[in-house]
């Protein structure tokens, strides 16, 4: 069986599926891998890499993906008029495609239509047994290492109490808004770089996580936060009334603080504005705030989704797009470990192909359609009433 591996084409797409360590492994399983020309160049992978490693290279997506019974993805391939290469016609039917989808109900109707198996990495369920595969983890992760390398870069004093003949600096306030896989991480690093790190969430569970990395909490906490995580280990929306107290508590904080990383998100949803105009202009000139939630609308109000901007109060706002991509060599080799375990776990040694059971949990969390039709229940079309 063929797995081809396309050079992704979406805007600020650095990141590459595979890596010339996942091809051989790939390779070790009895497959044939294609790698398309210059798929790995923007996270540092030349073609020769992948090469050496007994991968095939082909000039274009069209001969990469001739003959192939698997597809490995970052984002999701492009359609009709999406870009230069219509990158879905070419997937041959009955294609296994696994990939960050995130696709609507409608491009799920198109992968159906078009005979492709797609599985969305990024629905895993949030179980022990997923945790290698488990794409949201890995990217998120670097994406809140990255942003607090970011804002220092942007900050014009530095992280760490300077003492020095010249007199004392002071350390960098830094305060973290969402304190999942991103937010934890991203204290973490700012804890090392000598900032004086506090943070904020709302599922009681990450209080504790937020201090055992030496971060001070700050936040509102009452009834109704107190149920503020779903069974799958989400944050749930909350009510308007919640989310005004906590603001109050956050803006004095925000006015003392000289970086801010917000990384909260709520699933399905656009991301919860936590910080105001008024809380920006609260700051002190010379701040910066990074808003990794910027691809899912932003948790900032003045945050423009790919751009950075500064106020005329002189904050800086970092709103790119896609964290991950920004420290592509990293991500990428661990976004394919995490598409290689994914495979591995459902692979049939003799028939050396995938096996993916839709009894399996897993599976059932991240197949979108099978035999031309779209089997996930929340992509499904709706049923006439
Ligand atoms: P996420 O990316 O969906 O959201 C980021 C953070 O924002 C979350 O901690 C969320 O509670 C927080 N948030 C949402 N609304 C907020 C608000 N108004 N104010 C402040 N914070 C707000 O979350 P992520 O990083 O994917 O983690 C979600 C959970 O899943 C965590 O409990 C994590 O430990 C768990 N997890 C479990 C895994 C496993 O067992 N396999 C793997 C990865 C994560």
């Amino acid at each position: 069986m063929r797995l081809a591996v396309l050079k992704e084409r979406r805007p600020a797409e650095t990141r590459v599926a595979a890596t010339p360590e996942t091809v051989k492994k790939f390779i070790a399983l009895g497959l044939t891998v294609t790698v398309e020309a210059g798929a790995g160049l923007s996270a540092g992978i030349p073609d020769a890499e992948y090469a050496t490693a007994g991968a095939e290279l082909a000039p274009d997506a069209a001969a990469a993906l001739q003959g192939a019974g698997i597809l490995l993805k970052v984002r999701a391939p492009l359609g009709t008029g999406e870009g230069s290469v219509d990158e879905l016609s070419l997937i041959p039917r009955g294609a296994l495609m696994l990939g960050q989808l995130q696709a609507t109900p409608e491009m799920a109707a198109t992968y159906a239509q078009l005979g492709i198996e797609a599985g969305a990495m990024e629905m895993l369920p949030r179980i022990t047994r997923a945790q290698s595969m488990d794409i949201l983890s890995s990217q998120a992760n670097l994406a809140g290492y990255r942003a607090v390398i970011e804002a220092a870069a942007a900050f014009d004093r530095g992280f760490p109490m300077l003492m020095t003949a010249a007199g004392t600096i002071p350390a960098a306030n830094v305060f973290v808004m969402g304190a999942g896989v991103a937010g934890l991480q991203a204290i973490a690093t700012a804890r090392r770089l000598g900032g004086r790190v506090s943070a904020t969430d709302v599922r009681p569970a990450a209080k504790e996580e937020i201090k055992s990395l030496g971060a001070s909490f700050v936040g509102y906490e009452d009834e109704e936060s107190k149920a503020a995580q779903t069974a799958g280990g989400y944050a749930k929306q909350l009510s308007a009334n919640f989310y005004a107290k906590q603001a109050e508590v956050v803006a004095t904080h925000i006015a003392k603080q000289d970086i801010v990383i917000t990384t909260a998100l709520v699933q399905g949803r656009k991301a919860p504005t936590l910080v105001t105009a008024e809380m920006v202009r609260s700051m002190k000139p010379g701040s910066v705030i990074v808003d990794i939630a910027s691809d899912a609308g932003g948790n900032v109000a003045l945050t423009k989704p790919g751009e950075v901007v500064t106020t005329e109060g002189g904050v800086t706002i970092l709103g790119h797009s896609n964290w991950p991509g920004r420290i592509p060599a990293a991500a990428s080799a661990l976004y394919a470990r995490n598409l290689l375990t994914f495979l591995t776990t459902f692979w049939d040694k003799e028939a050396k192909a995938p096996k993916l059971p839709e009894s399996d949990e897993i599976v059932k969390g991240v197949l979108l359609t099978r035999g031309g039709a779209v089997i996930h229940p929340s992509l499904a079309p709706a049923q006439a009433a």
